[in-house]
């Protein structure tokens, strides 16, 4: 194991979207002595909302783009460390348009290991369990280190070549960088696009929710919260050059999911509309992340699904303005692909 790592000054891409904002959140909390930079472009993902109202002192946002090389150069070599979370993140839009997912997705990873090698700057990189394709349903396997790269949509093909390049730059250029590969993320401030926060925001629209396929796909949901502990503990006492896969043993099928949402809403079970499926539609992913706990000691504390799930509804009940200016144009769009 390498020794333990105490960044100061981080810069933490895609601050502003789910995932980023609330690993942000937790790095104030739970390490007082940590400065956050957060780089942001805002594109219809990213609130600045997310991290309002934490310490100035603490956290700034820079909006703009991570393909800006002068700006990229500009803030890393200020750093100690760059976490990337940035990216175009959603399989369906990759599915509709899929150029913006090369641009940030392939060019922003580039743009950013760029900059870290030349100033000699610790990157960590955030990818997905997408990577790796789909399980069967019946298969017992779950995807380890050793899973070979098969994705299935142009979201999981430029996250699996960004991967590709930061492993490259290790190898050839001694990048000092580790790689996390998460499974589904559920909890506050996750786009009304994805499939549990769309479900929850129907139900409190009195709209009936969408199920893709036969229902049957399934996904390992992990918190959030879970996911940022796992992310500090890998920049802090990660191996460089290695690949951690993220996950809580949260294997669930979609209609499992959709009808614990049904029941918090009192609403009976078969209360939903089966929609067209997804084109490619990945059936199953599940993570053996035997190597983050035995190696670097990590577990996760929020894998009472039944209470995050409750906690999240909650809080999309509590913050409708944060989500309500999003909800309509996601469902124009969704209408358009009959989804
Ligand atoms: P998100 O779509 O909610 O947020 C993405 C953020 O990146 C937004 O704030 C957006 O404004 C910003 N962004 C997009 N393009 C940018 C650019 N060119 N320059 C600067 N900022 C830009 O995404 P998320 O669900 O929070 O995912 C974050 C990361 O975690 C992604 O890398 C994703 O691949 C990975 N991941 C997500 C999940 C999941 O379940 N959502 C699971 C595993 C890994
Ligand atoms: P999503 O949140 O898009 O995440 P990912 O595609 O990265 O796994 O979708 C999660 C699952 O839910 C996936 O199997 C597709 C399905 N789904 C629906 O059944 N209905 C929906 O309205 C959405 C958005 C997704």
């Amino acid at each position: 194991m390498g020794g333990t790592f105490e960044p100061e000054n981080i810069v933490v891409t895609g601050g502003c979207g789910f995932i980023g904002s609330n690993f942000v959140h937790h790095v104030v909390r739970e390490h007082p002595g940590v400065h956050v930079t957060v780089l942001d472009k805002l594109t219809y993902a990213g609130n600045p909302g997310n991290i309002a109202g934490l310490p100035s002192d603490r956290v700034e946002l820079v909006v703009g783009d991570i393909c800006d090389e002068g700006l990229v150069d500009r803030l890393v070599a200020g750093a100690d460390a760059v976490v990337h979370y940035a990216a175009e993140s959603h399989n369906d839009n990759s599915i509709a348009d899929p150029s913006p997912f090369l641009e940030t997705n392939v060019r922003g990873t580039y743009t950013l290991i760029e900059a870290c090698r030349k100033h000699g700057v610790r990157y960590h990189h955030v990818s997905t369990d997408e990577v790796y394709g789909d399980l069967a349903l019946d298969d017992p396997a779950r995807f380890t280190e050793e899973t070979p790269y098969r994705p299935s949509s142009p979201y999981s093909s430029t996250k699996a070549a960004s991967d590709m390049l930061v492993r490259t730059w290790v190898r050839t250029f001694g990048l000092r960088a580790t790689i996390s590969n998460c499974s589904n993320n559920y909890g506050p401030y996750q786009h009304v696009e994805k499939f549990i926060p769309r479900q929850i925001t129907n139900l409190i629209d009195g709209v009936r929710p969408k199920l893709y396929g036969d229902g049957r796909n399934v996904r390992d949901w992990i918190h959030t919260e879970d996911h940022s502990s796992a992310v500090w503990c890998i920049l802090t006492k990660g191996r460089i050059g290695e690949t951690y896969l993220i996950g809580a043993d949260g294997e669930r099928d979609n209609l499992a999911v959709l009808r614990e949402i049904l029941r918090a809403f009192g609403r009976p079970e078969d209360d939903f509309d089966w929609v067209r499926d997804r084109p490619g539609h990945d059936r199953r992913y599940a993570i053996d992340s035997a190597k983050l706990r035995r190696e670097l000691g990590w577990e996760p504390a929020r894998t009472d699904f039944a209470a995050g799930l409750a906690e999240t509804i909650e809080w999309y009940r509590e913050n409708e303005p944060w989500w309500r200016p999003a909800k309509e144009a996601t469902e124009v769009r969704y209408r358009a692909q009959g989804q």
